[in-house]
């Protein structure tokens, strides 16, 4: 019989909480399965992805909430490692951002976990009439995005029962980094090596998360009981990290409803900086990448109006830690990969706050899993 949309051969007890307090803290503990899932896709799918990729004149990402934080991190690498030139534009604003000015030599990378938000098929549906090609990235087989997409890779994250987007982040960023790295290896922008050894980098990831969820969890989970009263934090990156620290600001206004900013850290100095006050929340995330000197270096100028320092850094890291208030250890990633490792913490984090705040992380007010009205 064929598949209905949505018909997917999800079982009953993938459905059970595994005696998790909730779903969200379940699937947050479920990433290193999950990501070995996404990471051992068929080479197949994402080499003729990066085909339909590699014609194109211009990448477009589109997306919504977490899958745009996901796309963001996408098109860091699709920029740095495939030198293809990649734009973000938020699914709801794509019909009005991109006019009339799509063609058939574009690509729109429409990233859906549920692939049934009304934003992101209209934004489908918008380059679909103007001939561009489209490829989806989804985590539901028979989706309405997927049906109408040219070709479409599946996550396999498994059925995400939290409301706040988790595994499903991390496996979204671990299928755009293998098609980051196809696409290098068939654009030549980089070495067989430097693929080999960036994959092997990707490849340890999942080990990172568990030894980071392992590890860190109670570390975590004291320093959010700690700030669980503020009012409101500031998440802040550079380079890759702009796109983890929003993830983070958003899984803490998600579950916890307390406001929550995440900025490029270099763009903070240009007005946001005034927020700051003795005691005030900055959450700093800082892997060891081509980044992290500038990062220091406004970390000093946030510092020095007496905020309190959250840090996120690799283990080794001794120089943003002695900065730092409190300091979360990531075992040694990838740095290009560190979307993936250092959100965790965050995810953590924004649980935490919201438990001890009283809240269900599963279901926060207002909000739904897809919004699939437009
Ligand atoms: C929102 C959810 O409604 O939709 C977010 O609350 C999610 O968690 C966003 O990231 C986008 O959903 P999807 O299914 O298109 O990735």
């Amino acid at each position: 019989m064929a598949k209905k949309a949505n018909d997917v051969s999800w079982t009953p007890e993938m459905l059970e909480k595994g005696g998790y307090p909730h779903f969200m803290l379940k699937e947050i503990h479920e990433q290193p399965k999950a990501l070995r899932n996404a990471l051992s896709l068929r080479l197949e799918v994402c080499q003729e992805a990066a085909r339909i990729l590699n014609d194109s004149q211009q990448v477009y990402i589109t997306a919504a909430g977490t899958s745009n934080h996901a796309g963001l991190a996408g098109r860091y690498m699709f920029t740095k490692l495939s030198r293809v030139r990649t734009q973000n534009i938020l699914s709801s604003e794509f019909p009005e951002l991109t006019g009339e000015l799509l063609c058939e030599d574009d690509v729109v990378l429409a990233i859906s976990q549920s692939g049934e938000t009304a934003d992101t098929i209209n934004a489908v549906k918008h380059a679909k009439r103007q001939g561009a090609k489209v490829i989806s990235v989804t985590n539901v087989v028979g989706s309405t995005m997927s049906k109408l997409s040219d070709y479409t890779i599946y996550t396999y994250a498994g059925p995400e029962y939290g409301l706040a987007a988790t595994k499903t982040f991390l496996v979204q960023v671990a299928c755009l980094s293998l098609l980051s790295l196809d696409l290098s290896l068939m654009r030549g922008s980089l070495s067989d090596g430097e693929v080999k050894t960036l994959r092997e980098g990707l490849m340890n990831t999942p080990y990172v998360v568990d030894r980071t969820i392992k590890r860190q969890d109670r570390v975590v989970r004291d320093v959010a009981y700690q700030f669980a009263n503020k009012q409101s934090f500031l998440f802040l990156g550079r380079g890759i990290s702009t796109a983890t620290a929003m993830e983070g600001a958003l899984k803490l206004k998600e579950t916890a409803y307390i406001h929550a900013e995440a900025y490029p850290a270099g763009e903070f100095r240009h007005g946001p900086m005034a927020l700051i006050e003795p005691g005030f929340p900055v959450i700093i995330i800082a892997p060891p990448d081509e980044t992290y000197d500038r990062l220091v270096k406004n970390l000093g100028e946030v510092k020095v109006h007496q905020a309190k320092i959250i840090s996120v850094v690799q283990e080794d890291d001794s120089e943003v830690r002695a900065l730092s208030d409190h300091a979360i250890s990531i075992p040694e990633t990838a740095p290009m990969f560190s979307p993936i490792t250092f959100v965790v913490p965050l995810q953590l984090f924004a649980y935490f706050v919201a438990f001890r705040r009283g809240y269900n992380p599963d279901k926060p007010r207002y909000l739904v899993k897809a919004v699939t009205e437009p």
